[in-house]
């Protein structure tokens, strides 16, 4: 299993199925639109965010995650596909090209560094997740069902990466 920056067209074809077809990202997402088809995902890539994938030995997409500027501050998203969930893997994912795109210019740069997302109040694995990464409950979201976690920047990482 590695991490690579980007995704294959191989990898792409693999996250517009899961997209389309995996109940919990259908119910906790966007991507069953974001990601409908190539035309959809060619869109969405002009945001221009900064995509990692987590593969097999394969080159079998199990993971996917971003990062971009958004509102106040950066914002992230991950996925992780198949076999591969609910095997503990997405903290050292998340970490680690978490990390890797806080080197970049585009972080770097940027005035405001804290980070914030929104997720459902029932997405345990994901609320689980963030927390283990230092993001704190802000706040309400878009609606009821939704909540808006923070993260300082300086908050550092407990694992040594
Ligand atoms: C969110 C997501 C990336 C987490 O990855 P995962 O492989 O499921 O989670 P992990 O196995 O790494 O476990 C993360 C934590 O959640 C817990 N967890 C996992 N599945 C759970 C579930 N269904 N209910 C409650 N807790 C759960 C784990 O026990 C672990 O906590 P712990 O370290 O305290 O034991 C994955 O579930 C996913 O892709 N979900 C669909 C997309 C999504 O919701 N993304 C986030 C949108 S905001």
């Amino acid at each position: 299993m590695r991490i690579k920056k980007g995704i294959s067209e191989k990898n792409i074809e693999e996250l517009i199925k899961y997209s389309n077809s995996d109940e919990r990202i259908r119910k906790f997402t966007s991507d069953g639109k974001r990601f409908a088809s190539k035309k959809s995902f060619g869109e969405w890539r002009k945001k221009k965010r900064e995509i990692y994938s987590l593969v097999d030995e394969k080159e079998n997409l199990m993971g996917i995650s971003w990062f971009g500027k958004e509102g106040e501050g950066f914002t992230l998203a991950v996925r992780v596909y198949g076999e591969a969930r609910g095997k503990g893997l997405s903290e050292s994912f998340l970490s680690e090209t978490m990390v890797d795109f806080m080197k970049s210019g585009e972080y770097l740069e940027a005035k405001n560094k804290n980070w914030w997302l929104e997720t459902s109040v029932d997405n345990l694995a994901a609320i689980k997740l963030y927390e283990k990464l230092g993001f704190e409950k802000f706040g309400e979201g878009k609606s009821i069902d939704k909540v808006i976690f923070r993260r300082r920047h300086d908050f550092g990482f407990e694992k040594n990466l």
